[in-house]
């Protein structure tokens, strides 16, 4: 059912991050009749210009975007009618972050569109730069933004990255709540709000055939892959300060991460799961700077397309020393994974765009086959694909036919494609759904960010230390040689990336 009638207040609304992703999943959500009834929207920005001006421009970028061919935003097709229903509902403010009088604005807006002279109940979205992030929180509490009563709640979405380390992080968490309750703050990992990872848990805990494996005694290591085709695009000025490992590693690698590593949770409550995906990080050794591989591109072909230094894009440095590929190994101090390696890797840049946690199970013992011509069973891994086609497999060995015995390998294979319909979505649309229900299971806790920042921690003392320069590999491989050799010291390969 569609959420009680709210007003979304969307702090950075002439971003990229609003045009192409909010504004596409707003049009999904009313395409799904999902959105409330009515919703307004206040869309708040520093750039001078008119509400219909500004949704003209919006109108034109989300029509291209839901249109584009291939994306996942939407199915190619565009609603006028559907869009009308969102875009009709849109306000527009200019005005600096840093200056009450927007806030003033905003309240007085609220109360003009809501009906109610207190402003009703209200989603802030703070889709703006991460350094205003703290400072906007205390603006809204300063103007009386926060307050909540009987039927009226308030709730602020905060984007990623959340810190750029553990006391950063730290820093920011109590700046916000001593303004907001715990309860209000929504932080937000896009990767939750994708289909196929929240289908992690449903597969493990759903089906009673994998769990029983789904530990030290049959798996043999995991290796979790966020392999990305794209560069920095146009980002330079965000990435160079950032890197892959901020960018993606204790945000989106670790949703995966944690959710395959967790225990079952009592129940789909959000403390319940939240709380079993927290043990997983408490577990986990701090990594080891000598166990992580940093990587920066240089020129190559990527799908057949020319690619330049990452030194020579936009607002990076010449000599910047910034990674745009990490791998790294922790290990889990528990009793369901103690001595089971977990490899992750995630770059720009890269041969394909390939989304994966393969998990290898044990090895067979090879005595049956001794005096055959096997020397070496095929490995059995069980891989859950999450993008660019979602899927499970599972990789075993059979006999090749004939005389002899020789062992060949196969793959059962399931596409969802194959047996649902999937509806084209940016992630968001299940997220801004949840904040608006006021349901945080698929969003971050405080002491969730703060552990995943005390795990990498070690790495960025020892290149903030050392300022080491990241090792080179051709935009359009797997990454540099030297990932190979971490997984190689304890016997092991990185999966081969498929070209897509
Ligand atoms: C973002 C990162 O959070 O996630 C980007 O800042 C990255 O660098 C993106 O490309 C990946 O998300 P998706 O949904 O495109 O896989």
């Amino acid at each position: 059912p569609p959420p009680d009638p709210c007003t979304l207040v969307i702090f950075g609304a002439t971003g990229d991050l609003t045009h192409r992703l909010l504004m596409p999943a707003l049009y999904n959500l009313a395409l799904w009749n999902l959105l409330p009834d009515p919703i307004s929207i206040i869309a708040v920005s520093r750039t001078e210009t008119s509400s219909e001006d500004y949704v003209a421009e919006l109108t034109r970028t989300v029509k291209g975007y839901l249109t584009q061919k291939g994306g996942e935003a939407g199915g190619g097709t565009f609603d006028e009618a559907v869009w009308q229903r969102v875009a009709s509902r849109i306000t527009y403010i200019d005005g600096d972050l840093t200056d009450g009088a927007t806030f003033a604005e905003v309240k007085t807006r609220l109360a003009q569109v809501s009906g109610d002279p207190e402003g009703g109940s209200v989603l802030f979205y703070l889709a703006i730069a991460a350094s205003l992030f703290g400072p906007t929180v205390e603006q809204l509490g300063k103007a009386g933004l926060v307050g909540e009563a009987e039927g009226r709640w308030r709730r602020v979405v905060i984007e990623k990255p959340f810190g750029h380390d553990l006391a950063s992080a730290q820093a920011l968490d109590r700046q916000i709540l001593t303004v907001l309750d715990e309860r209000q703050v929504f932080r937000i990992d896009h990767f939750l709000g994708k289909e196929t990872v929240q289908n992690i848990m449903t597969f493990r805990f759903g089906n009673g055939l994998f769990e029983p494996l789904w530990r030290r005694d049959h798996i043999d290591h995991v290796q979790i892959t966020v392999s990305e085709t794209v560069g920095v695009e146009g980002r330079g000025q965000f990435y160079e300060a950032t890197g892959a490992l901020r960018d993606m590693v204790p945000n989106h690698l670790f949703q995966l991460f944690t959710l395959v590593a967790m225990e079952p949770p009592i129940s789909f409550d959000a403390e319940a799961v939240r709380d079993r995906k927290q043990d997983v990080l408490l577990a986990t050794r701090s990594a080891k700077p000598e166990e992580a591989v940093r990587g920066q591109y240089r020129a190559g072909t990527v799908l057949g397309e020319a690619v330049k230094d990452y030194t020579g894009e936009p607002d990076v440095a010449a000599d910047s020393r910034t990674e745009t590929y990490i791998a790294l190994k922790l290990s889990i101090d528990n009793w369901r994974w103690a001595g089971v390696p977990f490899y992750l890797r995630t770059g720009k840049s890269m041969t394909g765009r390939d989304t994966e946690i393969a998990i290898r199970f044990k090895q067979a013992p090879l005595s049956l086959f001794r005096g055959t011509d096997v020397e070496q069973t095929a490995p059995n891994w069980l891989v859950l694909q999450l993008q660019p086609d979602e899927g499970i497999s599972l990789h075993f060995g059979v006999k090749v036919p004939g005389p002899q015995v020789r062992l060949g390998a196969a793959d059962m294979s399931f596409r969802y494609k194959d047996f649902f319909r999937i509806e084209p979505s940016t992630g968001y649309e299940t997220l801004i759904y949840d904040a608006m229900i006021g349901d945080p299971t698929l969003f971050q806790r405080a002491d969730t960010i703060e552990e995943g920042w005390r795990i990498v921690q070690p790495i960025l003392d020892h290149h903030a230390k050392t300022h080491d320069a990241p090792l080179p590999y051709r935009a359009g491989s797997a990454g540099p040689k030297e990932a190979d050799d971490l997984l190689a010291r304890d016997g092991h390969a990185w999966r081969p990336l498929e070209k897509v």
